[in-house]
Formats: structure tokens, C-alpha cells, sequence
């Protein structure tokens, strides 16, 4: 069994990748904390809530921060839905989170499992700034950290610079990068270049006929047009879900180990996962980069979590 804790701004790609991390026989999911993003915090604690209630599973789940460090909360809700989840009436709410703080629980499953967790991060970097920050000799103790966010080459979703995940909360974003813990980054570019479902190949998972495989497309709702309308894509794509892949199995993606340094500036500089291709800076690259991807090896781990 490998150890997991997974942070999340839960809405409709989120709620996928928790599915494929807690349907996988191999993992432990230690807990689940939740941060502000796609959906304010509460709707993201009912969202993660409902979530690992119909996975069946017993995982705790945390709230954590409401707000980014020193910046305003953007949402994602246009992207997602009102309550992230689609819009398509799922009973998201009445369900208690357990009790503490988010970077404080952070703190305690990633020293109870000092080198022998997972840290796998789908949302902004709020929580795990701030556990960091309390705590910096955590970035040792985690084996590796999984992060969806940023953009290894190519553009962004948010700005024609920058991924919603670090541009939400550059100030924590820097913190992690430059922490010191093993990061392996999963930009959204590998997301809408090998994670997009068309309307046939979102059919080909519902067809599996589960509640999960209905679940996990018909979340996808606003995503999807979105997706069509803004993001000139096919059909929705699964950023925290093809993240996820890869820390289930490293190798469904191809990395190059480069400098990530992230800009904290406003507008265009905002928000930026600067990779240094080239090593100019002579700074240590710290990040291991998702450079492509096995679209068929993602799907079939999607396939068999809903199986
Ligand atoms: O940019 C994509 C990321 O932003 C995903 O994690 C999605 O859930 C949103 O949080
Ligand atoms: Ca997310």
C-alpha cells in the first residue's frame, strides 16, 4: 500500500481524481484537505464530502484555508458550475468535515509518515504554504509531491500566462517551489493536450454503467461547455485526474527535471511557472516537469477506478 494525502479546491475534475485515488486497491488515502478555489471552501468540503461518501470510503476529510494568502479569492464557477459539480442537483451539502484545520492535520499525517507519503495537490497552495511555513522541515518528509498546476510549455487557462492553480495563490505557489520538497508538476498543458474527452469518449466511460462512471462524466457538465466555448477544446479536460494518474503510476508521463521559479507580480506576471528550459539561471532545477503524456494509460486507470 503507498500512503496518499491529497489536497483539493474540490469541483468536477477534482472529484475524479479523488475517485481514482480511492477505488485504487494499492492506496491509502490518509486524508483529504480541502482549500478554496474553483468553489468557495464550503462548497468544496460538501463537494469532497459527497465524494468519498459515494466511493464508499471512510477517509477524513479538513477544511483548510477560505482565501489565499494575501490576495482575494477568484472562483472558478464559470468553469465549473455554481456548485462546481456540474450544476446537475447532486445533494452537495449537510455533511461535517472532521475537526482541525487542514495545514495542522498536513502537518500531523506527513510526520506520523515521515518519507513514506504522498503529498498530491489538485488545487491553489494555500494549505500546504502555510504547513510549510509552520513547519519547513515538512518538505523533507514528504517522499514526493504531485502537483496539478502551472504550465510546463505552452498557454494558460487563466491568463495567456498563467494556470488557475498557481495564479489563484502565487504568493503560497512560490513558497512550495521553493521549499525544498520533490515536486513532480503536471501542467495544464498536459491536460488539454492528452485529458480531453469529446462527446464519444465521455460516452465510452459512461457506458461502463456504474454509479461512479455516470458520477464522473455527468459532473462534468459546465466543464464542458466551457471547455468548447473558452478553452477551444473538443470536450471537457481532466487536469487533477491525468495529475492524479501519474502518482498512481509515475509512468504515464514523460518529465524533464528544470528550474520552476513562479512570479508573484499582477496581470500578465501573475501567477507564472517560469520552467528553465535551458538552465540560464545556473539555478539547481528542483521540478520534475511533465513534458507528455500515455493518454491511453491514464484512461484505462479513470476506466478501472469507475469499473
Ligand atoms: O487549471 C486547472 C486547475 O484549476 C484544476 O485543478 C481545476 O480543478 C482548477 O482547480
Ligand atoms: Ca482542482
Amino acid at each position: 500500500m503507498r500512503n496518499f494525502i491529497i489536497d483539493t479546491d474540490t469541483a468536477s475534475d477534482d472529484a475524479v481524481a479523488l475517485v481514482m485515488a480511492l477505488r485504487h486497491p494499492d492506496i491509502d488515502v490518509k486524508a483529504i484537505t480541502v482549500v478554496a478555489g474553483n468553489v468557495p471552501l464550503p462548497q468544496a468540503l460538501q463537494n469532497a464530502l459527497y465524494t468519498v461518501e459515494l466511493c464508499g470510503a471512510a477517509t477524513s476529510v479538513y477544511a483548510g484555508c477560505a482565501k489565499p494568502l494575501l490576495r482575494a479569492l477568484e472562483t472558478a464557477q464559470a468553469v465549473h458550475g455554481e456548485d462546481g459539480m456540474g450544476d446537475i442537483g447532486l445533494p452537495l451539502s449537510g455533511r461535517a468535515p472532521a475537526a482541525g484545520h487542514a495545514a495542522d492535520l498536513l502537518r500531523r499525517v506527513v510526520n506520523q509518515h515521515a518519507g513514506d507519503i504522498t503529498l498530491v495537490t489538485l488545487g491553489p497552495l494555500t494549505n500546504v504554504a502555510l504547513a510549510l511555513l509552520r513547519e519547513p522541515a515538512l518538505a523533507e518528509r514528504v517522499a514526493e509531491c504531485f502537483i496539478m498546476g502551472g504550465i510546463g510549455s505552452g498557454h494558460g487557462n487563466v491568463t495567456p500566462t498563467a494556470e488557475f492553480n498557481i495564479w489563484v495563490d502565487p504568493e503560497a505557489a512560490k513558497i512550495v517551489y521553493e521549499s525544498g520538497m520533490k515536486i513532480t508538476m503536471v501542467g495544464w498543458d498536459i491536460s488539454w493536450r492528452y485529458a480531453t474527452f469529446d462527446a464519444e469518449q465521455a460516452a465510452e466511460i459512461r457506458r461502463i454503467g456504474t454509479p461512479l462512471a455516470e458520477f464522473v462524466v455527468d459532473i462534468q457538465a459546465t466543464l464542458d461547455q466551457f471547455s468548447k466555448t473558452a478553452n477551444a477544446l473538443p470536450g471537457f479536460d481532466l487536469p487533477d485526474p491525468i495529475t492524479m494518474a501519474a502518482a498512481l503510476d509515475r509512468s504515464v508521463c514523460q518529465y524533464q527535471q528544470r528550474r520552476v521559479d513562479v512570479t508573484t507580480g499582477d496581470g500578465l506576471a501573475r501567477g507564472i511557472t517560469v520552467v528553465d528550459w535551458l538552465g540560464v539561471s545556473g539555478q539547481a532545477p528542483q521540478v520534475q516537469v511533465a513534458t507528455s503524456a500515455d493518454r491511453d494509460a491514464f484512461v484505462s486507470l479513470l476506466k478501472q477506478s469507475v469499473s
